[in-house]
């Protein structure tokens, strides 16, 4: 007997042409924690609602392998978070996540992502937000996909207006021991349509989907 995948979330690939997003293993979690280590955004600026980055080294690496760890650990069909590493010539660069709440019911996303500077501004972050959105509305079947960045965010404004959302309203969320102004996107599933990329493939859904969406009702 062939041996069963525990885990099939580790065969889930969205591929463009230029790059992957896949789960990164823990084996690649040290090329991950480097891209970190060498700057993910200017000094002083601070993207996220947890300074995450502005962590001791060693204590950084510990807490973004437990972060890693504690998305799968913690998957459930209502509440899941897919932490997607993307891979550019089969070496990690950055992370794009994709996230929802009763998803089985709401079908709305949440995306957040990162990439190491030097791999900034080279269309990168545009491409994997458009990979997991192929993943959300083709492959889950979602319905609207939301985002939002601080108002001084320009690349990550700029990444969701070039993408095609809607401006949706502002939100203030934590920064450092603040707020801050947040600006919320939103992209409806018709919108979604009339974009869509006919250059990106999803890998290896078939056999996680369940863990998306549920089993659904038994007849
Ligand atoms: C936000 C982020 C993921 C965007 O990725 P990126 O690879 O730098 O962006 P891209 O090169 O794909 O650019 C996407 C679009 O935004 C535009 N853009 C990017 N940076 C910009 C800037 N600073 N000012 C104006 N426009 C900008 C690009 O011209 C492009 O538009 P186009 O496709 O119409 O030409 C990346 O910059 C990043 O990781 N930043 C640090 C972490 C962060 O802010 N994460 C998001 C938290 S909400």
């Amino acid at each position: 007997m062939g041996q069963r995948s525990f885990w099939p979330l580790f065969d889930l690939v969205v591929r463009t042409p230029r790059l992957e997003v896949r789960l990164p293993r823990e084996h690649e979690f040290g090329a991950l924690i480097e891209v970190v280590d060498a700057g993910v955004h200017e000094p002083g600026a601070m993207p996220f609602f947890v300074s995450w980055t502005e962590e001791e080294p060693d204590v950084r690496a510990r807490r973004s392998a437990q972060f890693w760890w504690g998305q799968r650990a913690s998957w459930h069909q209502d509440d899941w978070a897919f932490t997607g590493a993307m891979f550019v010539e089969g070496r990690p660069v950055g992370v794009q996540e994709l996230s929802a709440k009763r998803f089985a019911a709401v079908r709305s996303v949440e995306t957040g992502s990162w990439l190491g500077l030097a791999h900034q501004g080279r269309g990168l972050g545009r491409e994997m937000r458009e990979a997991v959105l192929h993943l959300a509305f083709a492959g889950l079947g979602a319905e609207e996909a939301l985002s939002g960045a601080f108002e001084d965010n320009a690349s990550s404004l700029a990444t969701s207006r070039a993408v095609g959302y809607e401006e949706n309203g502002e939100a203030r969320g934590p920064r450092r021991d603040g707020a801050g102004r947040t600006i919320r996107f939103r992209m409806s599933r018709r919108s979604w349509e009339g974009r869509r990329r006919d250059d990106i493939e999803i890998e290896g859904l078939a056999s996680c989907l369940e863990m998306f969406v549920g089993a659904g009702p038994r007849s």
